[in-house]
């Protein structure tokens, strides 16, 4: 498994230190009532073979109701805990992701496909999630369980317990061991499922393009392929991972039945009434069942886990991005743009293979009103993307009011244009809202004078709602 990754889930899992601590302690609580619960079945099962009074059976049995009942509630408590820890690193991830996204210079979404970077916010961190409270949950009852069995098992009888204990994580090497070679299927499993993502992202949001080009039988086929890649390496990665746990449960089978043995034939040797009753060999093969437990059902969940990892990999690979150069500390707010640009022996180009821009040179003066008319793919939207500074020069420079806008702050920079691109975008919300993209606060008049300027207040004032539609 990936240790970057790892860590990284750590370092966000860390900040819910209060949280761990009283998870870890309810757990730790919790198991060790259950583990209780065999010793006083095996005193029970002593008193029933001795035939003693029914009283204080009686009151063995509920004493076992009550711990056990308590042990429920704290199983029940602790997994609420697991999930709002686990809900919350989701929540904190997903924040980080978006924030990310929204900072990343858009060259980053020029090279990675929309889905793709979906996928990674969503479904990875779903996966992510999933991983993380299959891993608290475990982990601490896990140990917990491991450690205490182990104490009670010694106080029953040393020479099994030891047996026990070098026995059992054999079965550990094996998950390990298999393991290690699944994790790059499930990689690659993540890697396909990003792909798929992001062409059913380019299928739906392209779909006018693929029925007018009547691509739909090929898009269909390109599609199966996809498809039938994910198929085929998510089953190759559960092929693999799914032998873990059965492989584990063989080998613990086999210790428990050992154990039985030896402790048959050495509680018949210590006679009736000897040291070594039925009681405590009932005991002991509880605490068995219950050491091995943990081994199991770790490897029962390797699948996910490994799943986990993967996700939060491409979700840490997302986060890890270096974003856009952060505005300088004396950035200049450019509040009253009056408006005069020169572009200074700009070179740009958005593959370095490509060059696109060389030595432009160009004087705006203030009120001046430019037309930048040129054949298809000549770098008009170019020019309009580096004025913005969606995209930085590679040399020269471009100043607005004599600031090299590299030196003003992206905001106001932005602020200060006007800027109608050519693909109209309408984010869900009234279409108040829209119009007020670039301007929350402003008033309805002020939104029904940009309307009828652009002649589009007749047809709102027709629509149902009006300006709420
Ligand atoms: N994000 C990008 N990544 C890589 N190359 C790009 C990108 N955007 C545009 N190009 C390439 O840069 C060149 C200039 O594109 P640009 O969009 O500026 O042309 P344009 O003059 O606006 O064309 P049109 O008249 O079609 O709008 C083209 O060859 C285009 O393929
Ligand atoms: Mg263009």
């Amino acid at each position: 498994m990936d240790k970057k990754t790892i860590k990284k889930a750590l370092d966000h899992i860390g900040r819910y230190k209060l949280l761990l601590a009283l998870t870890i302690v309810l757990s730790a609580v919790s198991v060790a009532l259950s583990l209780y619960i065999p010793i006083v079945t095996g005193h029970a099962i002593d008193l029933i073979t001795s035939q003693t009074d029914t009283q204080e059976l009686l009151s063995l049995l509920l004493g076992i109701v009550v711990v056990a009942g308590i042990a429920a509630l704290l199983q029940w408590a602790t997994g609420l805990i697991n999930n709002a820890i686990t809900y919350r690193v989701l929540r904190d991830i997903r924040n980080e992701a978006f924030e990310k996204i929204q900072s990343l210079p858009l060259s980053y979404l020029d090279v990675h496909s929309t889905g793709d970077v979906m996928n990674r916010v969503i479904a990875d961190a779903e996966l992510f999630a999933d991983g993380l409270l299959m891993g608290i949950t475990q982990l601490f009852t896990g140990v917990a369980t491991i450690v205490g069995s182990l104490i009670f098992m010694v106080r029953v009888n040393a020479g099994i317990a030891l047996a026990v204990v070098v026995l059992t994580p054999i079965s550990l090497f094996i998950a390990r061991f298999i393991a290690k070679h699944t994790h790059e299927m499930f990689v690659k499993q993540a890697e396909v499922r990003g792909r798929q993502t992001g062409f059913v992202d380019e299928m739906l949001t392209n779909q006018k393009v693929v029925r007018a080009f009547t691509r739909e039988k090929r898009q269909l086929e390109d599609f199966d392929r996809i498809n039938n890649e994910l198929e085929h390496c998510s089953l190759r990665a559960v092929f693999y991972s799914s032998l873990v746990n059965p492989t584990t449960r063989f080998v613990n089978n086999l210790v428990y039945a050992v154990v039985a043995l030896c402790g048959a034939l050495i509680c018949i040797g210590s006679g009736v009434g000897g040291a070594f009753t039925v009681g405590s060999l009932i005991s002991l093969l509880a605490y068995v069942n219950q050491y091995t437990k943990p081994f199991n059902e770790i490897s029962g969940v390797v699948t996910e886990l490994e799943n986990a990892v993967a996700g939060a990999g491409r979700l840490f690979a997302l986060l890890a991005e270096i974003g856009q150069i952060p505005d300088n500390d004396d950035a200049y707010l450019l509040d009253d743009a009056q408006g005069d640009i020169s572009i200074d022996n700009v070179d740009f180009s958005y593959d370095p293979q490509r060059e696109l821009i060389k030595k432009l040179n160009l004087d705006v003066k203030k009120g001046m009103k430019i037309a930048i008319v040129g054949p298809t793919g000549c770098g008009k939207t170019t020019l309009i993307n580096l004025l913005m500074r969606f995209y930085d020069v590679d040399k020269g420079s471009i100043s607005v009011d004599g600031h090299d806008i590299r030196d003003i702050t992206r905001h106001s920079l932005r602020r200060s244009y006007g800027m109608v691109l050519q693909d109209t975008w309408l984010r869900s919300g009234t279409i108040k809202e829209n119009i007020a993209i670039g301007k929350p606060d402003a008033t309805d008049e002020e939104i029904i004078a940009a309307a009828r300027s652009s002649h589009a207040h007749g047809f709102i004032k027709r629509l149902p709602d009006g300006y709420d539609t």
